[in-house]
């Protein structure tokens, strides 16, 4: 397995994997990995020839008060886990070779990244279309997979690629949970024993509105209400967002359908903001 550092060398072994007719599938992260990360790229080994993984803790898209500085590192074990999996590369670059100097380019996904985490995180999805757009230049990928765990990523990535005609193709991939349901994150690093029970109140209170859905409740206002207080009723917990979102515009709905799609961010402690979704009808 390689580890690249340096953008220029990373795309000069790219096309040499073109030239010699390999398909790449790139898996961007920021490192810290957990069966989540590993399940993305099982994924893209079974689609493409070659695997590459980025990992870049992207300081574009922290806001000024939010986790970059402790935000999980450890370069090591990520390399012992990437190694046991079939990956060709490992792209690491260091911040200062991807922003150069008198950076100022940005690639903004304009309606999408207003609704759900966009609110509170104003700068976040800038900084995310941006860094991908340029792991996909450098890496040149066929194919890139990412989790279905960020779900408004994923939407902003979709529309990014249709719009600017980038030609890769995008899979989304599957939320991969703990045994309890808690949705891997590598910011459940943070979480105590007493904040991980209360981080629990996310999958359980999706699990709840979707039983009620397939009761026949179908109003989003008596869905939420019930949500809310289910959530609050955890020790600690302050909900930053719980949205019910059509799939593909993320915009708001009243009635809940086939495309409806619950988001949620919650507040754990004062310390740790936790995302999670699913569709609320099978
Ligand atoms: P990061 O949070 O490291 O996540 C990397 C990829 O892993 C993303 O596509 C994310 O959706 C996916 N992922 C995280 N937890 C998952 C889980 N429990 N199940 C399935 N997939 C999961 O997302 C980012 O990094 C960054 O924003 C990035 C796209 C790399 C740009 O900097």
């Amino acid at each position: 397995m390689e580890i690249v550092q340096n953008p220029a060398d990373m795309y000069a072994w790219s096309k040499n994997q073109a030239r010699a007719g390999k398909t790449v599938g790139l898996v961007p992260t920021m490192g810290f990995f957990h069966e989540g990360h590993l399940s993305l790229m099982r994924k893209a080994a079974e689609l493409c020839d070659l695997v590459v993984v980025s990992l870049f803790v992207n300081p574009t898209q922290f806001g000024p008060n939010e986790d970059l500085e402790k935000y999980p590192r450890d370069f090591e074990r990520d390399l012992a886990l990437v190694r046991q999996e079939k990956v060709a590369a490992v792209f690491a670059p260091r911040p200062d070779t991807m922003y150069l100097p008198g950076y100022q380019t940005e690639v903004s996904v304009k309606e999408l990244a207003t609704h759900l985490c966009g609110k509170s995180r104003p700068v976040h999805f800038a900084g995310v279309a941006t860094v991908v757009t340029k792991l996909f230049n450098v890496v040149q990928p066929d194919v890139a997979v990412f989790g279905e765990k960020d779900f408004q990523q994923l939407a902003v990535i979709r529309r990014m690629v249709k719009d600017l005609n980038i030609p890769v193709r995008i899979i989304g991939h599957p939320i991969v949970r703990e045994a309890d349901g808690l949705a891997m994150s590598s910011r459940n690093a943070y979480l105590d024993p007493a904040n991980r029970r209360a981080a629990l109140s996310l999958s359980t209170g999706l699990a709840k509105v979707r039983e009620l859905a397939a009761e026949g409740e179908r109003s989003v206002a008596a869905l939420a209400k019930m949500l809310e207080k289910y959530i609050h009723s955890f020790q600690g917990t302050a909900i930053d967002y719980a949205s019910f979102v059509h799939a593909d515009t993320l915009e708001l709905m009243d009635i809940v359908d086939e495309k409806t799609v619950l988001a949620l961010a919650v507040h754990i402690d004062g310390k740790v903001r936790l995302i999670d979704n699913g569709y609320v009808l099978p």
